[in-house]
């Protein structure tokens, strides 16, 4: 039974696959397997272990053969995955929630403190020998505690971001598709409309799936309902924003700031205007990144494949 991992992870990982697997792996960790060896070395794969940066489609599931059944991709995202062609197929798809919720919602909470206080700005100013003397009024961010945060969705990274803006003494709203009463009896949060949430909240997080239904659900239109002294924080999918409108809102000054661990291309364009708006904090999609939470993603994930491919059923078919 061939399992192809689309990406070298390391071995305490891959040694836990046991013996009737066969592994074949694409030997590089920092590169993303280019597309014609892909399609080469899935062929006769019984399982394909992948990650955010593989398009896995009808190509690739034809370059499988019948023998594939299970993608399992070390992501809770999926939308690199065509779900339907695999679901034609009889293919089943699995993917890394829970593992990581917690990582990234202390992620989140970093990005957010991160832009309301500038903090990127002034590490880079004192590397720059621009720590002349300390000024009374340099750097001036904005107070995070007793604000106003709105998140936008309501799972389980939502709920985890929830907990720890409690802890900071933040009202809470949230606006989703499915209002949790639940959820807003246990921790606190008010359901919203999405208007209103956008008007009120000091710090407006999407934390949302990508794809067609949440895309550039937050236009200009949106953008232009925040307070100009709110800040936007996305660590979700870049796909929700569109960037041309947040970058015409920063530079307007429309809004204080944005908060970026996602893009809508990744990795970033070296001319992209984000890149000269100095209220703009971006990082390289590092939301679930720790030793721990990506070793269990990645356990997880060959986890998920083997079952398939056994025939039983996996922890988390998408
Ligand atoms: C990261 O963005 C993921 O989907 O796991
Ligand atoms: C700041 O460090 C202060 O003493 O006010």
């Amino acid at each position: 039974m061939k399992l192809f991992l689309t990406r070298k992870l390391p071995c305490e990982v891959c040694d836990a696959v046991p013996a009737d697997v066969s592994l074949a792996m694409y030997e590089h960790e920092e590169q993303a397997i280019p597309r014609e060896e892909l399609l080469a070395r899935v062929a006769g794969a019984r399982g394909i272990v992948t990650m955010l940066t593989e398009r896995i489609d009808e190509e690739v599931m034809d370059a499988a053969g019948p023998s594939l059944a299970v993608i399992s991709t070390m992501s809770v995202g999926y939308e690199h995955i065509d779900r339907s062609a695999a679901n034609t197929r009889g293919i089943v798809v699995c993917h890394t929630p829970d593992v990581l919720t917690e990582t990234t919602a202390d992620l989140v909470f970093a990005l957010l403190l991160a832009t309301a206080r500038q903090v990127p700005q002034a590490e880079r100013a004192l590397r720059n020998g621009q720590w002349g003397t300390w000024q009374p009024f340099q750097f001036l961010g904005i107070d995070v505690y007793g604000k106003t945060i709105g998140l936008l969705g309501m799972g389980g990274i939502a709920q985890a971001v929830a907990r720890r803006a409690r802890g900071f003494g933040m009202r809470i709203l949230y606006w989703s598709r499915t209002p949790k009463p639940d959820v807003e009896e246990a921790l606190g949060v008010s359901y919203s409309d999405l208007t209103t949430l956008l008007q009120t909240s000091d710090f407006v997080v999407p934390l949302l799936p990508g794809g067609d239904a949440t895309r550039h659900l937050i236009d200009q239109h949106a953008l232009s309902h925040m307070k100009r002294s709110a800040m936007l924080i996305n660590a979700s999918r870049g796909s929700v924003v569109d960037e041309d409108a947040l970058c015409a809102a920063l530079h307007a000054k429309t809004i204080a700031g944005a908060g970026l661990d996602v893009l809508a291309q990744e990795p970033i364009a070296a001319n992209h205007p984000l890149l000269r708006e100095a209220r703009a904090v971006l990082l390289p999609h590092i939301g679930s990144a720790t030793l721990e939470t990506r070793t269990r993603m990645a356990r997880r994930a060959l986890e998920n494949a083997v079952l398939v491919m056994r025939g039983e059923a996996p922890f988390d078919r998408v």
